[in-house]
């Protein structure tokens, strides 16, 4: 295993970092524990590309059987040994194994939270976040269906995990509430759930606190106690998914029992302990009283809306991700993915990957892409976002009623008056990046257009 330079042309060709890894086996057969060994030292080297491995192997079955060892966001180029002897030009050969390899990645299409070289920007909201848990705020997180809430979460906790040993320490728990078991969708099975990561998390950071109690609801205030008199260190529990505690998956009264229990524990651990809640909108947590009895969340929660990626984030992250696999998005093209997916970043992806699949690797030495390459795939765009259109328009109405009405009327370019309420939906629908914060004109502009085809004009004006 050994670390190349690969040449200048190489390295702008698929904009690489300055190092890539290079796994050679002489032997019989590649071992899984080769793979092993190669991750963890990525895990170490900050220099080397973390795209792919060249791997050199005399073994010519080792790409197909070790095929579910590699892992999913890594390309391993399997060589035999052999071959590369064998060819007469070494430079070539690389080159168009490089090209085929790396340039059918499809990089765009990642389904999962994005993590390491797949995440991108959102520098302003992780130094908000941050400072928020610094000074010992709850916080509810809220934005549109794969808008980013989970990378960011994750984002920041990493960030918490591997500070330095100069910065404030804080443990991060993140819970996807979603992962309550079915059989287990109680309070009791919340608990159990809490405990279980909690543990797993200080397991990993070598933390070792004795458990006096076997109650899993005992187990986050043993722990905080510790945490505070051993190492001055605080919590952060994260709540993806929110919604599953209030929204019939359990019931609303155990719901709110475990948080009434989670806003206890916050004020008995003044700067030792945060909540944030991550969900699609603040609707359910927002009401005084839920289910007959008071929200312990209401006034509680530091409300942070999320938005889309920034222009500039969202023009840094297509242009990245492109240059990885050979495509060179111009500066129109970039405008053009911009103001379609208004930075909503799994829309953005989608836009380019569909350009991506559109440029066969071996016209890629490189390709530009230009504005009239990615407005060629429009059309299937739409197609493809038809469903999330649709959504979009009903997450505003859960935002603010009549959000979708006066989402109608403006994609109409029909006047909708309303005074307050006006200003209300305004102000949520720039919140959650649906309008632009100035101008408050689309700032999703294929939502403007899914949304004159798909209503029909208003006849007048409206009022709110
Ligand atoms: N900061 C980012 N950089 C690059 N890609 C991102 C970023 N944030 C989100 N994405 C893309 O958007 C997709 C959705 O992200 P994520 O799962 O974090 O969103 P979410 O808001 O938690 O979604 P859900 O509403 O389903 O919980 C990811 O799979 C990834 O492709
Ligand atoms: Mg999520």
């Amino acid at each position: 295993m050994f670390l190349a330079k690969p040449s200048d042309v190489l390295v702008k060709h698929f904009e690489l970092a300055p190092e890539v890894m290079v796994l050679c086996s002489p032997w019989d057969e590649v071992q899984a524990n080769d793979i092993k060994f190669t991750e963890a030292l990525f895990r170490r080297e900050i220099r080397i590309d973390p795209g792919f491995v060249l791997v050199l192997a005399h073994d010519a079955t080792a790409a197909r059987r070790l095929g579910t060892v590699v892992p999913d966001d890594r390309r391993y180029l399997f060589v035999s040994d052999e071959t590369f002897q064998k060819t007469l030009d070494p430079q070539a050969f690389l080159r168009d194994l490089l090209r085929e390899g790396l340039g059918s990645r499809r990089l765009f299409d990642v389904r999962l939270p994005a993590a390491g070289p797949q995440f991108f920007g959102r520098e302003k909201e992780l130094e908000a976040l941050e400072r928020d848990v610094l000074t010992g705020h709850c916080l509810g997180v809220f934005g549109l269906r794969k808008v980013g809430k989970t990378s960011m979460l994750r984002r920041i906790s990493n960030k918490f995990r591997t500070a330095g040993p100069s910065a404030k320490r804080v443990i991060p728990v993140e819970v996807d509430l979603q992962s309550l078991p079915f059989k287990r969708s109680t309070l009791e099975g919340l608990f159990e759930l809490i405990a279980r990561r909690l543990d797993r998390e200080l397991e990993s950071a070598q933390i070792r606190v004795l458990s006096r109690s076997a109650a899993p609801e005992d187990r986050l205030v043993e722990v905080l106690d510790h945490l505070s008199r051993e190492l001055e260190a605080r919590l952060l529990l994260i709540l993806d998914e929110y919604e599953v505690l209030l929204g019939g998956r359990i019931p609303a009264s155990e719901g709110v029992r475990l948080l009434t229990w989670l806003r206890g524990v916050v004020q008995e651990h003044p700067g030792g302990f945060s909540l944030v809640l991550a969900g699609r909108n603040g609707r359910l947590i927002a009401p005084a009283r839920i289910v007959g009895v008071d929200n312990p969340m209401y006034q509680f929660l530091r409300s942070v809306p999320l938005a889309g990626l920034s222009p500039q984030e969202c023009r840094a992250m297509v242009k990245k991700i492109g240059a990885r696999m050979a495509l060179r998005f111009t500066p129109d093209a970039l405008e053009v993915l911009v103001a379609e997916s208004g930075g909503h970043p799994a829309l953005a992806r989608t836009l380019g990957n569909l350009v991506d699949t559109q440029i066969p690797t071996s016209k890629r030495a490189p390709s530009v892409v230009d504005a009239a390459v990615v407005k060629s795939v429009l059309p299937r765009f739409s197609r493809d976002t038809d469903e999330d259109m649709r959504e979009l328009v009903n997450a505003s109405n859960d935002i603010e009623p009549r959000a979708g009405d006066y989402l109608v009327h403006r994609a109409h370019e029909i006047p909708w008056i309303g005074g307050e309420p006006e200003r209300r939906i305004e102000d949520a629908l720039v919140g959650y990046g649906i309008l632009h914060p100035d101008s408050h004109k689309f700032r999703i502009g294929r939502l403007a257009v899914w949304l004159r085809e798909n209503h029909a004009c208003p006849p007048k004006a409206a009022h709110g």
